[in-house]
């Protein structure tokens, strides 16, 4: 800001308080005392107007915001280039600044108890109750509102419990998919294989490689389906469906792991449309540290979700 609009804002601000406090004792000034019969002369559609003194009430809260505004800005940055003096904050207080020292002081708490963590290997970590801990807060704040807060996840975002995996689920693999985030890429095949291979494709998928029945009154060719599948699909998916965790092409065999859904109009959505699931990288916002005690938590949770499916 430059000066002159600094002095303006300053002593416009100034200037109205010092008015509002002459008013409102320039009126207060020989009105009379106690109530009275009179009215001001107005008349609004029969609607009077008595000729009383303010409630001492309303007077005294008057002055208090008055107070309080000439306090407020002598402490926060509110005229013009005027910094404040809040204490600590000789520089000028802002949300900012105290937001940013909220997170230097807890950085300084549990920076060293993160990087402890950070040190062990991934499975250790994942047997530390208090790490777990601290990753489950983690995933709360950051990563539920993706994976939701039991991290089975929901349309269009992976469950991270159960043993299905798209990039993998070694402990080093979940790093590196949160650390770098992931960028699925299945393209559209609609215009390829037009309306009648999109439909074969995906009932040839649903049913041969998913194990899935197919609604009773489905017309569709599943050996041209299968043929489709051999020349268009395999690339990613591999020969038999399985899928390929370094492109994070899923395994098309076990449609528990699916995010898209299994519906026949699903399947044929995706095929047709194409997806592209992303998962935000969280080095540059997070760091290494968090990110391998979230890695250990998100790993525990996929070991105990298979302990309890039995497989
Ligand atoms: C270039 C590689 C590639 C090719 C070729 C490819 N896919 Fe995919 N497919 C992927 C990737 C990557 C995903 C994951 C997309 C995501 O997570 O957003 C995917 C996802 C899917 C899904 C969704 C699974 C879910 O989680 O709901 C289905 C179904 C599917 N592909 C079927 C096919 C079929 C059928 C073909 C052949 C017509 C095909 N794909 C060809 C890479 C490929
Ligand atoms: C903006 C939504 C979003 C947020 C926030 C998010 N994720 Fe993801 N995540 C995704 C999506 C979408 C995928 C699937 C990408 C794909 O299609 O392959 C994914 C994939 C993953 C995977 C790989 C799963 C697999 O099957 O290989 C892991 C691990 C993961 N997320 C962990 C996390 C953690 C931990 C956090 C919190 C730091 C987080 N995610 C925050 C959307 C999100």
């Amino acid at each position: 800001m430059t000066t002159f609009w600094s002095w303006y804002i300053s002593l416009l601000t100034i200037f109205t308080l010092l008015a509002l406090v002459w008013l409102i004792f320039a009126t207060r000034k020989g009105e009379a005392k106690g109530t009275t019969d009179q009215t001001m002369g107005h008349s609004f559609d029969g609607i009077e107007e008595y000729d009383n003194p303010l409630p001492k009430w309303w007077f005294l809260l008057f002055i208090g915001t008055l107070i309080f505004a000439a306090g407020y800005l002598v402490v926060y940055p509110g005229l013009g280039n005027w910094k404040g003096v809040f204490p600590g904050y000789e520089d000028g207080w802002t949300q900012v600044k105290q937001w940013q020292r909220e997170v230097d002081k807890a950085e300084q708490q549990y920076g060293p108890i993160f990087a402890r963590y950070s040190a062990m290997p991934i499975e250790a970590v994942a047997q530390d109750p208090q790490a777990l801990k601290m990753g489950g807060r983690l995933f709360a704040t950051y990563c539920s509102i993706c994976h939701g807060s039991d991290a089975k996840g929901a349309v269009g975002f992976p469950n991270l419990t159960d043993s299905n995996w798209r990039w993998g689920g070694e402990p080093e693999t979940i790093k590196a998919s949160i650390l770098h985030g992931r960028v699925a890429a299945m393209p559209a095949w609609g215009e390829i294989l037009g309306d009648e291979g999109v439909k074969n494709v995906a009932a040839y998928v649903r049913q041969d490689l998913a194990g899935l029945k197919l609604p009773v009154d489905t017309k569709a060719d599943l050996a041209a389906g299968k043929a489709l599948f051999a020349s268009t699909c395999t690339a990613c998916h591999g020969a038999e469906g399985r899928g390929t965790a370094m492109m994070g092409a899923p395994d098309l065999t076990r449609p528990g792991g699916w995010i898209y859904g299994s519906g026949l109009t699903q399947l044929q959505q995706t095929i047709r449309y194409g997806r592209n699931g992303q998962m935000p990288a969280q080095q540059e916002y997070l760091g290494q540290d968090k990110v391998h005690v979230l890695a250990a938590y998100v790993y525990s949770l996929s070991q105990q979700g298979e302990q309890t499916a039995g497989k």
